[in-house]
């Protein structure tokens, strides 16, 4: 049996947000598809601490003692376990996703060391009723199911001014959509990205990974030579981090003439090595040492 976990972020209990994820998770209950809804708020979790206990210890649990974390027994951390899929519905909070949104991606870290959410078919769908700027949050939900490498299958945003029957259309399509996915999940194992393979889900999605990447390395300027590589070699101290910096360099730059050259997987090649050696160094730079001393 296909599990999916629908998520309502916040906002009202019974307001926008929770009918338009109802919809969408009436539409995913076909035959062999179980469906469960979770409401953020009755959750009592907190930020994460940086405490990296996560990624030190072997199962990579949460240590925190509430309803995220207690070693992997945690209710939102065993829900999340056990789904094949996700449909996350968020209240547009402050031009982006709320809060509470965030703190459950945040809380997700486990995942990135054990590797579970890669893969995971996941759909949101962000609603505005007020000013709006509802594109904007599900930007925010897209770029967080990347960092878990999730299979980030489609993002609703929606207004309220769209009427009615154009919304609930809209997330039914989208239950669909998941109900398929979360099927093939349960049924084939879960197939996970290479960093690349990311660059190529999220390209055409509300928010672009490739594009995103290459300006964080570059620092916004789209050339190697300013980048923020350069800027580490000065402060780099660790031989084994500057040998990785200067493979990392090498990635980029050839990367940024690839990108100029619009020999897009050349360029989609090198700068996912580039981005994954530079995690490499930076880690061993600056966080190794205190993550492993305790
Ligand atoms: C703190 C806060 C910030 C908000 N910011 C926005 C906003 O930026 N844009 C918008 O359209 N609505 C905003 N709203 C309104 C909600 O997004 C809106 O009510 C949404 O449709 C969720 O509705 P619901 O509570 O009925 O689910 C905000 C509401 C709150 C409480």
């Amino acid at each position: 049996m296909a599990k999916i976990l629908g998520i309502i972020g916040g906002g009202r209990r019974n307001g926008y947000t929770s009918f338009f994820l109802k919809e969408s998770i009436q539409a995913a209950q076909t035959d062999g598809v179980e469906t469960e809804i979770i409401y953020l708020p009755d959750y009592a979790f907190t930020p994460c601490i940086s405490c990296f206990s996560c990624l030190r210890n072997p199962q990579h649990t949460c240590v925190r003692n509430d309803e995220f974390g207690k070693n992997g027994k945690g209710e939102i951390f065993q829900k999340v376990t056990e789904a094949n899929a996700i449909i996350i519905a968020d209240p547009v909070h402050l031009s982006g996703a709320s809060a509470q949104t965030h703190m459950f991606f945040e809380r997700c870290y486990p995942f990135l060391w054990s590797g579970l959410l890669n893969g995971m078919p996941i759909a949101s769908i962000s609603v505005a009723s007020n000013k709006g700027m509802h594109i904007n949050a599900r930007r925010d939900i897209c770029r967080w199911s990347y960092a878990f490498s999730m299979k980030y299958l489609m993002g609703v945003a929606l207004h309220t001014a769209y009427g009615e029957e154009k919304n609930i259309n809209a997330v039914r399509e989208l239950g669909q959509i998941v109900s398929k996915a979360a099927k093939a999940d349960a049924r084939d194992g879960r197939i996970s990205f290479t960093v690349e393979d990311c660059f190529k889900l999220y390209s055409s999605k509300p928010w672009n990974a490739f594009q995103y990447n290459l300006e964080n390395l570059t620092d916004g300027l789209f050339t190697w030579e300013d980048s923020i590589i350069q800027k580490a070699k000065e402060h780099v101290k660790k031989p084994d981090a500057l040998k990785l910096l200067a493979s990392a360099e090498k990635a980029l730059d050839i990367a940024v003439e690839s990108y100029q050259k619009k020999q897009e997987e050349e360029a989609a090649k090198h700068l996912a090595e580039a981005r994954t050696v530079w995690a490499e160094a930076t880690l061993k730079e600056f966080l190794e040492d205190d993550i492993f001393k305790v």
